[in-house]
This record gives structure tokens, sequence and C-alpha cells, in this order.
């Protein structure tokens, strides 16, 4: 589906005894994530599917260069303009595998759902973001062992606070915040439910933002790996939880 509103959700299906609650935690974690950000996003994405002739990436080159803080203090970061687009690219990776994951996870069908759509417009913003960095490459050249800094750089940056924190704010409101408990708590849940098909879209849309192959020996090696790093990571949790 593209476009979609709220409207088009079949809410009378909705059947609260498919509901894992250990989901709903997660889920109530992502929504406050969402309205702190993501629906700017959303709102720009829909606009170019109501108008073909709305050429994103002109638009989103006019606004950087108003928006001159803002674009000064990522330029310097990310050493460019190009590093940021990557750096855009590595955010919607990880919310479009988020909720792929989330939606072959639950057997909800109103939240799965939701959970399609939304994983649908989290990669046309990965294709939106592509497709400027594409035209930002054609000015500001980075070379291959930049652009993975950068990728690499933004995916560690993922386990901010943010969503340690929506966890928190969103289940434990009464007790102290800590951290790496709610940061763990989270992971813990999330990591759940990615199965080896998400980490390897996952891994070929990094590939892809960088400039190697997506599809290759060196993908599939690089799956394997990531796949690996996360049952890991996850039994880790587990352990840490028991
Ligand atoms: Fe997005």
């Amino acid at each position: 589906m593209g476009r979609w509103t709220l409207d088009d959700i079949a809410w009378e299906r909705f059947d609260p005894s498919k509901l894992d609650p250990e989901v709903v935690r997660i889920v109530k974690a992502a929504s406050l994530v969402e309205y702190n950000s993501a629906a700017y996003a959303h709102h720009l994405c829909r606009a170019v599917l109501a108008d073909a002739s709305y050429d994103f990436a002109a638009a989103f080159d006019r606004f950087r260069a108003g928006y001159q803080i803002d674009f000064d203090a990522v330029t310097a970061r990310r050493g460019s303009r190009s590093g940021e687009m990557i750096a855009r690219c590595m955010v919607e990776v990880g919310t479009s595998s988020y909720y792929s994951a989330l939606r072959d996870g639950v057997r909800e069908p109103v939240l799965k759902e939701i959970c399609r759509n939304i994983a649908a417009d989290e990669i046309r913003h990965y294709k939106l973001f592509y497709r400027n960095l594409t035209r930002c490459l054609e000015r500001d050249q980075i070379g291959l062992v930049h652009r993975l800094s950068v990728a690499l750089g933004r995916i560690a940056e993922a386990e901010d606070d943010e969503l340690a924190y929506a966890y928190y704010a969103a289940n434990e409101p009464a007790g102290p915040y800590d951290r790496r408990l709610y940061s763990r708590a989270y992971a813990r849940r999330a990591l759940t439910l990615y199965q080896q098909p998400h980490v390897r879209h996952m891994v070929a849309m990094v590939l892809k933002a960088v400039g190697l192959a997506p599809r290759s020996r060196l993908a599939e090696a690089g799956s394997r790996l990531a796949w690996l790093a996360m049952r890991y990571k996850l039994a880790r949790l587990a352990r840490g939880a028991a």
C-alpha cells in the first residue's frame, strides 16, 4: 500500500487475545519515538506519493540549504553532505528492518497490518535518501572507508538513549531511569523478533548505501556474521535477565 492513513486500518479485526504482552511493551516504546520524530518524515513521503512530479531530492536540498544551523551541525558531524545521506539511510535500514521483523513476529492482525504499512514507508524513506545520496556523491565524492565509517558509526549510535528512555517512559514511569537496564530490557524483546531474512535484507541495504554490491559473497558472509552476532547478543541479554 502506498499512501495510507489510520482510516485504512481494519480496526474491527483487532483481536487482543493474539497479542503477546512482551511485544506490546516494545510497541508502546516505538509509538513514543514515532510520535516524537517520524510523523514529519511520513508526511514528506506522502507528499511525494500524492504528487508524482514532486522532486523530493531537490526540495530537500533547498530545505537543507535554508536550514543552515542544523545543516552545519550535521555536516560537521558526518564530514560531508554525502556522509549525512548515508547516516540517514542507516536510520531507515534500522526502522524498516525493525517494522518488518515486528510485522512477521506478531499474530494480531491489526498490528500486523500497521507494521506492514510502516515497514513499506520506511523502505520508501530509504529509497529517497539513497537517491539523494547518489546526487550528493556527484558533487561530494567520498571514498569507501569514509562511507563505511559513517555507516557503522550511525549504526552504533542506534543503541542510544532514545529507545531505552521510550521503553522506560512507556512501561515503567514510576521508578528511576536506569539507562543500561532499560536499554537491555528493550533490546531483549526487540531482538527476539528478528529472523535471518530480516538480517540479510538489512545487510544488503547497508552495503548498497556504502557503494558495495548488496548481493554477493561478501553480503552473504556479512549477513551470516550479523545474524550470529545478533543471536549471541540476545543469548547474553536473556542470561542477564534470568
Ligand atoms: Fe523513516
